[in-house]
């Protein structure tokens, strides 16, 4: 498909989770090479996010992606059990799947990472949209995997916009922000697809609708959804949901150009105070010329054009 970024490989991180799922089936729909999936514990445990995961890649017709199974607590404390009130219980909006004929991969995600670095040795494409444990491990455990790794796009983090777990805190970014600190802080070119952007990404009711009376793989997709849409209405005003993990995709891909994305630097507050989890994002050289910053690394996506919710549902609605 024209747009995507020469094809890449892509190793993507998930914690699948309802827009996980459709990050997956939309990764399939565009024909992106994706080399590997590593789950982590977020909305679900790493556990239930690798099977969710086989299970949503067979649905799409991509039952020979290797799944590694990834951490199951944070790099500091515990896994708190997950986002079952926005996701359902099992993760995929109480959507019982066929089970996938595959099973985990032995290795874990944050050594198929490893390796998946240097078998495609600044080709590879990190995709990551749930908590940055894997790829923390990663790092500790290779200190090559910056250099080998030819870019990374996580979806997280809120640069001028309220958190969506506390006042200034994402989801990802606060399920391990010692993580989180360590990939910022890593030598590697970072591109951040957070709140600003992708609480304005949509489905709307039209969207749900096509994909409710379309193909097989839409439809689960959109009885899933139903789930994610009962969470998001209140919170939008209106009947619709954001499409955080399918833009950050889209961004890594190429597949849609941001309008507005400084390369800034970034920090994660990992205090124990109110700010645990900010991203703390540096703009002021957009406003008085400073020359680059110390740390001046990763791109942060605050515009994207209008209309992905359309460009996804069509997508979705080709499987
Ligand atoms: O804050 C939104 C993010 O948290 C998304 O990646 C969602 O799937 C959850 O992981
Ligand atoms: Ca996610």
């Amino acid at each position: 498909m024209p747009g995507l970024r020469d094809r890449a490989p892509v190793y993507l991180d998930c914690d699948t989770g309802i827009d996980d799922a459709l990050t997956l089936a939309y990764l399939v729909a565009v024909g992106a090479d994706v080399v590997g999936v590593g789950s982590v514990s977020g909305n679900v445990s790493a556990e239930l996010g690798a099977r969710n995961t086989l299970d949503v890649l067979a649905l799409a017709g991509r039952d020979d992606l290797p799944v590694a199974v990834g951490a199951h607590d944070p790099l500091l404390g515990r896994f708190h059990g997950g986002a079952l009130g926005v996701h359902g219980t099992n993760g995929i909006g109480d959507v019982v799947l066929p089970r996938s004929p595959a099973d985990p991969t032995a290795e874990s995600a944050a050594a198929m990472l490893s390796r998946l670095a240097r078998e495609h040795a600044g080709r590879l494409h990190v995709l990551a949209v749930g908590p940055l444990t894997n790829l923390a491990l990663a790092l500790d455990a290779d200190p090559d995997l910056a250099s080998l790794v030819g870019g990374v796009t996580i979806m997280g983090g809120a640069a001028l916009v309220p958190g969506n777990v506390t006042a200034v805190a994402e989801a990802n970014i606060f399920n391990d922000v010692v993580a989180a600190a360590r990939v910022l802080d890593a030598p590697w070119p970072v591109t951040v697809v957070g709140l600003d952007v992708t609480m304005e990404a949509r489905f709307e009711e039209r969207h749900l609708e096509a994909l409710l009376a379309g193909p097989p793989v839409a439809r689960a997709l959109g009885a899933m959804l139903r789930t994610y849409f009962r969470f998001y209405s209140p919170v939008l005003g209106r009947p619709a949901c954001a499409l955080h993990d399918p833009l950050a995709a889209a961004v890594a891909l190429g597949a849609l150009t941001p309008t507005l994305a400084p390369v800034v630097p970034i920090e994660v507050d990992t205090t124990d105070g109110p700010g645990r989890g900010q991203t703390i994002v540096d703009l002021r050289s957009r406003y008085i010329g400073y020359p680059p910053l110390p740390g001046t690394r990763h791109r942060v996506v605050l515009d994207v054009p209008a209309g992905f919710g359309d460009t996804l549902a069509e997508a979705l609605l080709g499987l």
